[in-house]
């Protein structure tokens, strides 16, 4: 039995709230994807939540709070330029991984010294966490190296059977996970682990300088395999010219064709299942994940993805298209 959404009004929140005390797991909507959600100091219910994704127990989770004032509880220290983005950014589309304070359990961390916090901005999020006043574990509500989900639909679909609810938030805004940055690899310093919703530039504008751009002793982060974000359709990043000629290729050959595109091409090519992204990283970012699981579920033989341009703004995009096309 697939478990049921429900509205994100005030009984929906009070009843997601009793089911996360009760140790069970939550879908519930953030601005960035939707998240599977445990109570972050309950081993049992964390563990739930690695079984329910099929995600290595070393792979660290995200503790989501109601509000920046409690990341002193979580972490033991707070670094200046750590709490110079906590201030611009959060609530927002922004991970700090800090070191870990002693309260905060194995389970989460992945046994690893430090601990990821996030303040989503997203009403129905920040409504949940108000009203459970803890800190709630939660990675995105996907199956492990799959499509992250930004509907409630998209998490009944895959985890139904594991949530005891999903809580409805319309789709997400963003569209794309948050931004993660890492201030326990390099002393006084911030090192970009995972682009996302707040853009590098804006990190930069904030910090005064350009965080670094992954580390050699960079923790963990599942984020960051090779092979991730991944549809089970084989696809492929194909330069915008080479596009048609591409798609006749497959087609010559037998194979039923996908595409993705920015905002051509002019005319719909016949046969052919298209999704336009659109010419902006922020409108792309937004129905990207969606995008690729329509196409997914639409039985192809091949998803073809017009590469988006190289730019700066792109680069949380281009991060999770190249993972997706990633075979390992
Ligand atoms: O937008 C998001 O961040 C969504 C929503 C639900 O908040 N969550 C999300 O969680 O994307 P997840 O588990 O799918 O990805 C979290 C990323 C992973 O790459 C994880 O390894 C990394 O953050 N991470 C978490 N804690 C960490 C830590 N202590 N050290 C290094 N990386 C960490
Ligand atoms: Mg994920």
């Amino acid at each position: 039995m697939s478990a049921s959404i429900i509205p994100a009004d005030s009984t929906g929140i009070a009843r997601a709230a009793r089911e996360l005390r009760a140790g069970r797991l939550v879908g519930f909507p953030t601005e960035t994807v939707y998240g599977l959600g445990a109570d972050a100091d309950n081993a049992e219910a964390v563990r739930a939540v690695f079984a329910a994704k099929g995600r290595p127990g070393d792979h660290p989770l995200i503790v989501h709070l109601a509000d920046a004032r409690q990341i002193s509880e979580w972490a033991r220290e707070f670094p200046p330029g750590a709490r110079v983005l906590a201030e611009r950014f959060m609530p927002g589309a922004l991970t700090l991984i800090l070191p870990r304070a002693g309260r905060v359990i194995d389970a989460v961390t992945g046994g690893q010294d430090s601990v990821g916090l996030r303040v989503p901005s997203h009403p129905v999020a920040h409504a949940l966490l108000a009203a459970f006043q803890g800190g709630v574990a939660a990675p995105s509500a996907n199956r492990f190296g799959k499509v992250s989900p930004t509907t409630a639909a998209h998490v009944a679909g895959e985890l139904g059977e594991s949530v005891a609810l999903i809580l409805d938030g319309g789709p997400c805004e963003v569209g794309i996970e948050s931004t993660v940055v890492d201030f326990t690899a390099e002393p006084g310093r911030a090192v970009l682990l995972r682009p996302g919703g707040v853009a590098l530039r804006l990190l930069t504008g904030a910090l005064g300088y350009e965080p670094m751009l992954q580390h050699r002793l960079a923790p963990r982060a599942s984020g960051t395999l090779a092979s991730h974000y991944a549809p089970e359709t084989p696809a492929r990043l194909v330069a915008g010219r080479e596009l048609i000629r591409a798609v006749q290729a497959e087609r010559d050959a037998g194979r039923k064709v996908g595409i993705l595109t920015l905002s051509g091409p002019p005319e719909r090519i016949d046969g052919v299942l298209q999704y336009k992204g659109g010419r902006t990283a922020l409108r792309y970012a937004r129905t990207m994940y969606r995008n690729l699981r329509a196409l997914d579920f639409a039985r192809l033989d091949v998803i073809l993805i017009e590469a988006p341009p190289r730019g700066a703004d792109w680069m949380a995009v281009n991060d999770r298209l190249v993972r997706a096309t990633h075979r390992s």
